[in-house]
């Protein structure tokens, strides 16, 4: 129950400092950080390390902040940049700001990462459809807070329909291509082997990285409506002759995030009415 507590007391701090209370919540990932600016009106900033049970994103290119502001009117809450797995906290450390930015009342939770593609190109921007958990731990294990929600929350429509269609469209009117898959959420901190990518492509999967999936079950879980928008920033191991760097994934999540931060502005209003 210490997590719940934690929780509920991020709550409490984040009410009493801030008063933008947060209808969309959106996660930035790699390379992603930096357009936070482009799109939305900052209002406040609250660093993750100051609050209770939050651990620091000990990532380059993840800032580990939550900014409180405006995009495009909606009053909204960004986590630039996250924690993951392979940082060596628990799954439920790992969506723990997540859980509080619903707390906070933010309905809606647009998902953002860098991934490799498995049958896409660098560059391209993909829709999640739907994900593969079977090799990350669910962060529902353990005591359930029943608070939040059930013991064992349905799965059948991670990603709304009704958000998705949104971002399609929006995505149509700016003439900006968005591919529509699968993602595969895998532990790293290593990249795949080609094998590995190879039976991915086998289980019908389009992108791979090592977020995004825990967090959509923890916020499905407690009944958020969730969309996710995957940068391809690179062809997944095997698929290209170059090998794989932390930094490349940086640099080309920069690239194609101009597209994105259009992306997201111009698709905020209409996602809390889709
Ligand atoms: N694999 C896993 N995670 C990633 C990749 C990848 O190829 N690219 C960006 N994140």
């Amino acid at each position: 129950m210490r997590e719940l507590q934690n929780l509920l007391q991020c709550r409490k701090l984040l009410l009493e400092k801030i008063a933008i209370r947060p209808a969309l919540a959106l996660v930035l990932g790699s390379g992603l950080g930096a357009i936070a600016a482009d799109f939305m009106e900052i209002e406040a900033t609250v660093d993750y390390e100051t609050l209770p049970g939050f651990v620091r994103s000990t990532v380059a290119g993840h800032r580990g902040r939550f900014l409180f502001g405006t995009i495009s009117g909606v009053p909204a809450v960004v986590m630039q940049g996250r924690v993951h797995y392979y940082e060596g906290y628990s799954m439920q450390q790992v969506v723990a700001p997540i859980r509080v930015m619903g707390l906070l009342g933010a309905s809606v939770l647009f998902l953002t990462n860098a991934a490799g593609g498995i049958d896409l190109n660098t560059g391209d921007l993909m829709l999640i459809t739907d994900h593969i958990s079977s090799f990350v731990p669910s962060p529902l294990i353990g005591e359930n807070l029943e608070k939040l929600g059930g013991r064992f929350p349905d799965m059948t429509e991670v990603y709304d329909r009704g958000l998705r269609t949104v971002l399609s469209r929006t995505a149509e009117e700016l003439t900006i291509p968005l591919r529509e898959g699968v993602y595969v959420q895998v532990t790293g901190p290593n990249f795949e082997t080609p094998a590995e990518i190879r039976l991915f492509k086998a289980l019908g999967a389009n992108a791979v990285g090592m977020s995004t999936v825990c967090e959509a079950i923890a916020a499905r879980h407690m009944g958020m409506r969730v969309c996710g928008v995957s940068s391809i920033t690179n062809e997944a191991a095997g698929l290209s002759p170059t090998p794989l760097s932390h930094k490349a994934v940086a640099t080309a999540g920069e690239n194609i995030s101009k597209k994105l931060a259009r992306l997201i502005q111009a698709s905020a209003p209409q996602l809390m009415n889709g």
